[in-house]
């Protein structure tokens, strides 16, 4: 059994700076066609030369193979509509996280006051820059997106011309709140379609397992699941793709990210296969995204037959895979 997909598209993807970039970028150049390149560096991406020179080095360590580094800016509620303006061309989104959420993000919003961030979000309505939330508030870890909800119906209620793409979604609450309004989307992880708190924290630890947001219920799942599997017009692919040195993981205070890049096409048509919605699988990870965004990824053809494939321990010694050393039942044959 054989399964061809066009353009796919990662919509939400940390590629890190310097070795790691190296390491990453080309995993996920060999198989996407394009990805949402995350801003959340050291320090975060917050000028017109940061995300220029940052696409140059992901251009360079991507090895120039058919893939296009969409780049996003770190939101700040000081930006002015001339300086959204000088630096709409080079974005795609800008990416709002709450001020300690979640991995460098301790630049971010503290509060959600909404005349504080009019400015910005009116700018960024005229000028058409979707914005991209890390929805979640600093309350008990379980609840933190499905307290974020209401914060995300205050903005898609205030800013209806803004286009809101709620990250990462792990919640039925999410995926709910996706059909009351029309400006709300969503991206959802390969990790959150297969995993719940049980695989995380129900035996043994699972560093490699742990991420922002952390995995939910199994109804949660479920409702993730409904939304990908049908490919709701409204959802996208987002890995949340997230590095980091084993030795960050594997430690008291483990770092939080799970590392599916290289391995996302195989599990995501082991998941579609299984599920019997392999017809959806090219709507979830290429069409709503292109559609959503209003992009034209380069051309790209990839080739995945069922057969067994022995996912790598480790990446050049150094970041480990979800599935590492475990057999995913679907292999990518060809990429270009
Ligand atoms: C991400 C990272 O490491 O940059 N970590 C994560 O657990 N997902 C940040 C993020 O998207 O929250
Ligand atoms: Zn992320």
């Amino acid at each position: 059994m054989v399964v061809s997909l066009n353009e796919p598209l990662d919509m939400h993807l940390h590629l890190r700076d310097g070795q790691m970039l190296d390491i990453v970028a080309p995993l996920s150049a060999e198989t996407f066609s394009g990805a949402l390149v995350m801003p959340n560096l050291v320090p975060p991406v917050t000028t017109k030369e940061a995300v220029v020179s940052y696409r140059q080095r992901v251009l360079k360590a991507g090895k120039n193979r058919a893939f296009t580094p969409y780049m996003s800016l770190f939101f700040r509620s000081d930006y002015t509509f001339e300086f959204l303006e000088s630096v709409k061309d080079e974005i795609l989104a800008i990416k709002l996280y709450p001020a300690g959420i979640t991995t460098n993000s301790e630049g971010g919003v503290s509060g959600f006051d909404l005349l504080e961030l009019a400015p910005v979000l009116n700018a960024m309505s005229e000028l058409e820059i979707p914005l991209c939330v890390h929805g979640e508030t600093g309350g008990f870890v379980m609840d933190r997106e499905a307290e974020f909800i209401p914060v995300y119906e205050k903005l898609a209620r205030n800013f209806p011309d803004l286009k809101i793409v709620m990250e990462h979604i792990t919640t039925k609450d999410a995926v709910e709140a996706l059909d009351r309004f029309e400006n709300l989307y969503a991206t959802i992880t390969l990790h959150h379609l297969y995993i719940t708190l049980d695989d995380v924290a129900g035996g043994l630890l699972q560093p490699h397992l742990f991420c922002k947001p952390i995995a939910k219920r199994p109804e949660d799942r479920a409702a993730l699941l409904g939304a990908a599997l049908s490919a709701h017009p409204k959802v996208m692919f987002g890995s949340d793709s997230a590095p980091h040195p084993r030795e960050a993981k594997e430690a008291p205070g483990c770092a939080a990210g799970v590392f599916t890049a290289p391995i996302a096409l195989q599990a995501l048509a082991q998941l579609f296969d299984r599920h019997g919605a392999m017809e959806k699988l090219q709507r979830f990870v290429s069409d709503n995204a292109k559609r959503i965004y209003g992009i034209e990824p380069p051309a790209k053809e990839v080739i995945l037959e069922k057969s067994p494939y022995l996912v790598p321990e480790i990446y050049e010694g150094s970041v480990v895979p979800m599935f590492a050393g475990q057999s995913i039942e679907w292999r990518v044959v060809s990429a270009g």
